[in-house]
């Protein structure tokens, strides 16, 4: 029996394939120091892990409401208002297994096939995928170095057609860090108003910029909130990455739709966990508040780190946490493409990072600073020489 022709055209995510990899090496006693995982090197905080073993202890190990337990969704919505300056109703926040799995029920609630969906690169894995899966068309816009890869209304105005139905928006974007201005995002969002484009935006890095204040597209206006969807998690913000828990805020009608949809395909997310959620949220934003001051030094470290090596450019990211460099003189010059250059540097330096063809632009790797201070000194150390090596070859 053949596979289906949708699944048929579905690549695994490389940057799970690359950390799955480094960690068979590790676990062979090989030292790794691994730059490919999109998460935190933090603990989940006590008070998260404490509420959710409670909640365990109380009973709370049964079905729960489709869309999430009440009170998570009414804490979510205050946040948002709070935060992010938007009104949703609890009703209108989803709680779902992770963001995402809120992008594909987004996809899947609004998409037709042969639909077209804008999408920026370089992108985040998954996006094209789940776009494939619901039959629709990823239209790819191109976005530069030379301008820190920030998405402009002219990159969208050039891929707009007759189907295409919505734009993905991410800022902070992985795997650039870039962060799109309020100017920008109020000409991107007038623009989609008036051609009818629905704007998915993905703000899962929200906690984590470093200059330029993270703006949500839907707090603009109310007729711009009433044609995007607000998608985040806990995965980053709280470092709950392993938990699955993230939400959708949407108007009414979408948010009905994707609770149904949750109805009949994961019943509801897991239910325990959203008590830890619960928790998390009482922080009034401490932790990621944390973490951010964390990052900013591992940011001006690793960029600085990675100028240093001949013949590598990284821009300064504005938010998430990754630096993006530019390697593209040694995928050049020495491997076919930067998959090669990759598993040399994996082999050869023992550190894993990600390809840029990942994120849908050859010629770059992404290494997450989302690990201690240490290890990217050692990392990039590794790196450098490795480089070195090649260019003495
Ligand atoms: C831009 C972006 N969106 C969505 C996700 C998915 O987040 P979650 O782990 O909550 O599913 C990630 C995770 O790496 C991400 O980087």
């Amino acid at each position: 029996m053949e596979l289906s022709e949708k699944i048929k055209k579905i690549k695994p995510s490389q940057t799970l394939a690359i950390t799955a990899k480094a960690n068979e090496l590790k676990s062979k006693g090989v030292d790794i120091i691994s730059f490919g995982a999109g998460e935190p090197d933090l603990d989940t905080p006590d008070y998260v892990k404490e509420a959710a073993i409670k909640a365990l202890k109380e009973g709370k190990t049964k079905y729960s409401p489709a869309g999430g337990i009440p009170e998570l969704r009414k804490a979510l919505s205050e946040r948002i208002k709070e935060k992010n300056g938007i009104e949703y109703k609890p009703s209108e926040v989803v709680v779902c297994p992770g963001a995402k799995m809120g992008l594909y029920e987004i996809f899947s609630v609004i998409l037709n096939p042969g639909d077209e969906v804008i999408v920026p690169a370089p992108y985040w894995v998954s996006y094209t995928e789940q776009i494939a899966l619901n039959d629709s068309v990823s239209k790819i816009v191109d976005l530069s170095e030379e301008n820190g890869f920030v998405l402009t209304v002219e990159h969208i105005e050039d891929a707009v057609s007759e189907k295409t139905k919505a734009l993905v928006l991410n800022t902070p974007s992985n795997p650039t860090g870039a962060v799109v201005p309020k100017k920008e995002l109020e000409r991107i969002a007038e623009f989609c108003l008036k051609n009818n484009i629905l704007i998915i935006s993905d703000e899962c890095y929200e906690e984590f910029t470093y200059g330029e204040e993270h703006v949500s597209i839907a707090s603009l206006s109310k007729e711009v909130r009433d044609i995007t969807f607000t998608v985040s998690a806990f995965s980053k913000s709280y470092s709950m990455t392993g938990w699955r828990l993230g939400w959708v805020a949407a108007p009414e009608k979408f948010s009905k739709a994707i609770v149904d949809m949750q109805s009949q395909t994961i019943s509801n997310p897991t239910t325990f966990i959203q008590y830890g959620a619960l928790e998390a949220l009482k922080d009034g934003g401490e932790f990621p508040r944390r973490m951010r001051e964390e990052f900013i030094k591992r940011r001006d470290y690793i960029v600085s780190a990675l100028n240093s090596i001949e013949d590598v450019h990284c821009m300064l990211p504005q938010g998430a946490f990754y630096a993006f460099p530019n390697v593209s003189k040694y995928t050049q010059a020495t491997f076919e493409n930067d998959l090669k250059l990759t598993e040399y540097l994996l082999e050869e330096a023992k550190v894993a990072v990600v390809p840029g063809s990942a994120f849908g632009r050859e010629g770059y790797i992404r290494l997450s600073y989302a690990t201690s201070m240490e290890k990217i000194q050692k990392g990039v150390e590794r790196i450098k020489h490795a480089l070195e090596k090649l260019k003495k070859r």
